[in-house]
C-alpha cells in the first residue's frame, strides 16, 4: 500500500523486537495511516503487544527487551535515533490497557494529577477538562455527583471508559487499545466499540482485538500478526474488505477462517 507521507502517522521500517535471545517480531514494515483505525489482529504471543509498546517506548520498561530498526512517530521522528522527550511521547501516544487501570484514588483526581504533570495546574480548568473527557465517554452523567469517590470501586465497563476519558483528557494525537473489551461484557464492550469508532477522524487508532468481528465492526485497516517457524511477521495489512474477503497469504486466510490459530 502506498500512502501520502502526510497522511502517514507512524512508519516502521524494518523493525524487530527481541526480549533477550527470544524474538518476538522480524523485519516489520508497516504504515499506519493518520485518522484511520487500524486493528492488530492474530494468535497470541505473536507480538501485538510488544509492537503497540514499541510506539512510545513502553517497551523500555520491559526487561531485555531490545527495538531494532525504525519506529517513525509523527512529531518525534525515529523513536530508536533520536532523543526523544518520553513524557511527552507517551502524553501524544496514549495507551489503554486490557484491565482497566484506574489510579486507585478520586476521580477527580485521576484527571488531575496526568493534566498536573502536563502544567495545568489550575483546579477550576482541570475540573473543566475532566468534564469534557468525562462528557465525551459518557460517564459523567454516572459519576458527576460522586467525582470524590474512588475511581476504582465503578463497574468495569466505567472503568474502562474512566481510562479512555483519562487518555483524552491529554489530547493525543494517537491512542493504541490493547484488548481493551476483553475483560468487559457484551454491553459494556458495544459502548467502548461505539467510543473508539467514534475517534476515527480525530486521532489515529490502533485497536489489538482476539474478536475478528470487532475488528470487522470498527477498523479501516487490519493487520494480520503470525508467529511460526521463522516466521514471525505481519502476514497480511490492507484495509478490512480486502484482508477478510480476500486474504493474501495462506496463513492470514487460514486464521482468518478459523482453520488455525
Ligand atoms: N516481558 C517479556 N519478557 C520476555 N518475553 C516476552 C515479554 N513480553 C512478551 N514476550 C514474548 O514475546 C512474544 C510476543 O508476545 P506479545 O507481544 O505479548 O504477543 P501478543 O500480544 O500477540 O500475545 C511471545 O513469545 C512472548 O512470550
Ligand atoms: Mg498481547
Amino acid at each position: 500500500m502506498n500512502i501520502e507521507e502526510e497522511n502517514i502517522a507512524i512508519h516502521l521500517k524494518d523493525v524487530g523486537i527481541r526480549y533477550g535471545t527470544t524474538v518476538a517480531l522480524e523485519h516489520v514494515n508497516l504504515q499506519i495511516r493518520k485518522g484511520r483505525i487500524t486493528a492488530f489482529v492474530g494468535p497470541s504471543g505473536s507480538g501485538k503487544t510488544s509492537l503497540l509498546k514499541s510506539l512510545n517506548r513502553l517497551s523500555d520498561l520491559e526487561k531485555d527487551c531490545v527495538v531494532e530498526g525504525e519506529v517513525i512517530v509523527e512529531g518525534f521522528g525515529d523513536l530508536n535515533a533520536e532523543k526523544i522527550d518520553l513524557v511527552s511521547l507517551r502524553r501524544s501516544v496514549g495507551m489503554i490497557f486490557q484491565k482497566p487501570n484506574p489510579f486507585p484514588i478520586s476521580i477527580r483526581k485521576n484527571f488531575f494529577l496526568p493534566l498536573r504533570e502536563r502544567g495545568i495546574k489550575d483546579k477550576k480548568e482541570s475540573d473543566r477538562r475532566m468534564e469534557k473527557a468525562l462528557k465525551r465517554v459518557g460517564l459523567w452523567d454516572e459519576v458527576h455527583d460522586r467525582l470524590n469517590e474512588r475511581a476504582d470501586r465503578l463497574s468495569g465497563g466505567q472503568q474502562q471508559r474512566l481510562c479512555i476519558a483519562r487518555a483524552l483528557v491529554l489530547e493525543p494525537d494517537i491512542l493504541l487499545f490493547d484488548e481493551p473489551c476483553s475483560a468487559l461484557d457484551p454491553m459494556a464492550t458495544e459502548v467502548v466499540e461505539g467510543l473508539i469508532s467514534e475517534l476515527r477522524g480525530e486521532l489515529t487508532v490502533i485497536i489489538v482485538t482476539h474478536n475478528l468481528a470487532q475488528a470487522k465492526r470498527i477498523a479501516d485497516e487490519v493487520a494480520v500478526f503470525w508467529c511460526a517457524g521463522s516466521c514471525k511477521n505481519i502476514v497480511e495489512f490492507g484495509c478490512v474488505s480486502q484482508v477478510f474477503d480476500a486474504p493474501q497469504s495462506d496463513f492470514a486466510s487460514q486464521y482468518l477462517s478459523g482453520q488455525r490459530g
